[in-house]
């Protein structure tokens, strides 16, 4: 794995540091409706206030604008961050996905963030996997280096890859399954049971390692109020759909959490949002935060799951990657780690 060096390594004082954050924020009538991001960002923009840094400029992207849209300004956000940190030296810029350069990822867009600023600071870790201007190109215009929530992200995602204690256990759901095709494969490597749930468990094949349900809540059509009832995973009735797992499974799901020393887990077991179909995510959380286990958990699904339970000071990382997470696990670089030059 590549190790970037670390922004406890740069001397900031009278610098004007340039930190990308990930500021892609849910925004509810203008206003942030989950500022974990935000909070996970002030350790990082706090150690350069504190190393004297002259000026510290948070670049980050919100959303998938076409071009310059108000619907995704980051000024909301920059007025949360104003509740929680109060220091005139600190500016939010504009929405970097303003600019058709940013996911090109062109040079002069970098530049041009660059200019004014003495050394950047990734601390974005929810955006390193994408190669951007802010996240990557801007890293070969500056002297680079990783901000803490960045290292902090590698290093507990990086002990799954490399040295998890045993027996290792990864739970995986949700619904977006070709996203996770490549994380399954490197989990079954690497992992002593790898459990599987949500709609990911129709798309998995029975092989070694992976524990697939044995039953489901089906219900006769996709609505929060349909007619439902427990069926064995393979006797779910012609055109009814799974929409949770069932009692069965929750419980040896929960046995194999219980036992385990290390816990993954991304991805809703079923359709959480709708209470009927929650018991199952729900039972799988609970289970993560009783184990006796080092437990990491990433993906907004789950990380809501966790969040609605009040569990999250029961985790020992939850993780504020979606994508990103994943395609580490999946033992692939992030582009935004590796502009980062090593110690
Ligand atoms: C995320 O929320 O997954 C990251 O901020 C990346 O956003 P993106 O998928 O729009 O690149
Ligand atoms: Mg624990």
């Amino acid at each position: 794995m590549h190790h970037p060096r670390s922004v406890r390594e740069a001397d900031v004082a009278g610098k004007r540091a340039l930190v990308r954050v990930d500021f892609n924020v849910p925004l509810e009538d203008g206003r942030v409706a989950d500022d974990t991001r935000i909070r996970a960002a002030l350790p990082t923009i706090q150690l350069l206030l504190d190393g004297g840094a002259e000026r510290v400029r948070l670049c980050s992207h919100l959303g998938r604008p076409k071009g310059e849209d108000p619907a995704f300004s980051l000024k909301p956000v920059e007025a949360h961050l104003r509740t929680l940190l109060e220091d005139e030296r600190v500016a939010v810029l504009e929405n970097t996905r303003f600019h058709s350069g940013e996911t090109a990822n062109d040079a002069g867009y970098a530049r041009e963030l660059a200019e004014g600023s003495d050394l950047y600071v990734n601390d974005a870790f929810g955006s390193a996997h994408r190669a951007h201007a802010s996240t990557e190109a801007v890293a070969h215009v500056l002297p680079a280096y990783a901000g803490l929530l960045l290292e902090k992200e590698l290093e507990e995602l990086g002990a799954l890859l490399e040295s998890p204690e045993h027996p290792f256990v990864a739970v995986l759901g949700g619904a977006k399954v070709e996203d996770k095709i490549g994380v399954l494969e490197s989990l079954v490597q690497r992992a002593d049971a790898v459990l599987v749930g949500g709609k990911m468990a129709e798309e998995v094949e029975p092989r070694e390692k992976v524990v697939l349900p044995s039953d489901v809540v089906a219900a006769a059509a996709f609505e929060a109020d349909a007619e439902s009832k427990v069926a064995s995973a393979d006797a779910v009735p012609e055109g009814w759909v799974g929409l949770d797992i069932g009692p069965e499974t929750r419980a040896a799901f929960a046995r194999e959490i219980a036992a385990a020393r290390t816990v993954f887990w991304n991805g809703p077991m079923g359709v959480f949002e709708w209470p009927r179909f929650a018991e199952g995510t729900a039972a799988v959380a609970r289970a993560v935060a009783e184990a006796d286990a080092h437990t990491v958990v990433g993906g907004g699904d789950s990380v809501r799951a966790i969040d609605e339970l009040e569990l999250e000071d029961r985790i020992d990382w939850v993780s504020t990657g979606g994508g990103a997470s994943l395609e580490l696990l999946e033992g692939k670089d992030l582009p935004g780690v590796l502009a980062i030059p090593e110690a």
